[in-house]
């Protein structure tokens, strides 16, 4: 026990021995958490202590130290300070005459202990708020830094790896050309698969660095109507398609209302849903893409008749790396990125995606963005 704070005692015995002795008695206070009252500390000692040989031992004590410094105390009334079954401390009042105390002073003693008991707990409480608050903090700059260091590292690796990259496709072409010589059916049909995996590496590189930088949220937002975007989107989806012998609907009216949106991404968000339903389509069938009003948000959707996904895969879709392993993703190779991409997209333009699927007969991804209300606001990425 530390003594904390008193009033009334005589400032040259503060740390005298009776301070010790109100503390010998507190520690009493730890075992019983019940309050002790000695109401004739002399008398206690004298009598062999009220038949309480805990209060006599200390009466002894008191008596032997009283005895060195010349100081009497008549009584002692003690409170444990207690919140939740954990005693804190002690409150004590003492007076140098015996029996001073009664019923009064003992329930005051009682309401002012359970009331510093509480004050106690409570700035307890906020010293480890303001600590938690603190390890929180350090916790934060921790990733944050953890964050930066990642960025960093994708951006400088991407960077070293596109520029080789880019070297192998040049040279690739040329051989391919004949431009360094005649080249064989054989040699040219390796080469034309070597051409599609360095293509496969540089989409792959390409998408981790957009990944980047849509989480470092830099979006391009121009205003466009619901209509215009489905058009642009839908004519780059028509040539893939047309290869593949798939028919690709428009569900769109000119009058739909603006949207505000990094024409680009929302391409690339497209271009990997209508891709996908490509993918997983077979040849013949169609694609239907769809723009609609829906309350004061525009419906986008891509739906195919293709494939499907197991329902029980539909949640993991949206992973980094996930691929349903069938024949085909396998066939189709692909590096689980494209919903990732797709969703981050929408998320940073304050929109949502979801899916439908039923496996055999295909798949529908539907997504809402915010009409453009036409007020200039300050709407930033998250
Ligand atoms: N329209 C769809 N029909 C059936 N399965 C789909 C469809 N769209 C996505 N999937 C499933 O979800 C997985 C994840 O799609 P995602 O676009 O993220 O990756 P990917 O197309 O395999 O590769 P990437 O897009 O990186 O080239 C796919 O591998 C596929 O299993
Ligand atoms: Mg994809």
């Amino acid at each position: 026990f530390i003594l904390k704070a008193c009033s009334g005692w005589p400032e040259d015995k503060q740390d005298y021995g009776e301070i010790e002795y109100l503390t010998l008695l507190a520690g009493m206070l730890l075992t019983s958490s019940s309050p002790i009252y000695i109401q004739d500390v002399a008398g206690t000692l004298s009598t062999g202590g009220e038949n309480y040989p805990d209060k006599r031992i200390l009466a002894e004590k008191y008596q032997k130290m009283s005895g060195q410094k010349q100081i009497r105390l008549g009584s002692v009334m003690m409170m444990p300070l207690v919140v939740q079954d954990e005693v804190l401390g002690a409150l004590s009042i003492n007076d140098t005459r015996p029996h001073a105390f009664g019923p009064a002073e003992g329930r005051l003693l009682t309401i002012a202990a359970a009331q510093i008991s509480t004050a106690v707990q409570n700035s307890k409480l906020y010293d480890n708020l303001e600590q938690r608050a603190v390890e929180l903090e350090t916790a934060l700059n921790k990733v944050e830094e953890a964050h930066r260091l990642k960025t960093e590292f994708v951006e400088n690796v991407s960077h070293e790896l596109r520029t080789p990259l880019t070297f192998i496709k040049a040279y690739g072409a040329l051989i391919l050309e004949g431009s360094l010589g005649e080249v064989s059916s054989t040699v040219k049909e390796r080469l034309e698969i070597i051409f599609q995996k360095v293509e496969a590496i540089i989409r792959l590189v390409e998408d981790l660095v957009y990944l980047q930088k849509i989480e470092a949220g830099k979006l391009r937002l121009e205003m466009i109507t619901a209509h215009e975007l489905i058009i642009r989107v839908s004519e780059a989806a028509r040539a893939s398609a047309a290869e593949r012998n798939i028919e690709i609907v428009v569900n769109s009216a000119p009058t739909l209302p603006r949207v505000r949106v990094d024409a680009d991404r929302m391409g690339q968000v497209f271009d990997n849903l209508v891709g996908n339903a490509l993918k997983f389509s077979a040849t013949g069938s169609k694609i239907v893409i769809t723009a609609a009003a829906d309350g004061d948000k525009i419906k986008f959707l891509v739906q195919d008749y293709g494939l499907g996904i197991p329902a029980d895969k539909l949640d993991k879709i949206f992973d980094r790396f996930y691929q349903v392993d069938n024949a085909a993703t396998r066939r189709h190779g692909g590096a689980g990125l494209g919903l990732t991409i797709v969703k981050q997209i929408i998320e940073a333009h304050g929109g949502y995606i979801t899916v439908a699927s039923e496996v055999n007969k295909g798949t529908t991804f539907s997504f809402w963005l915010d009409q453009d209300s036409g007020v200039e606001s300050t709407h930033s990425v998250r």
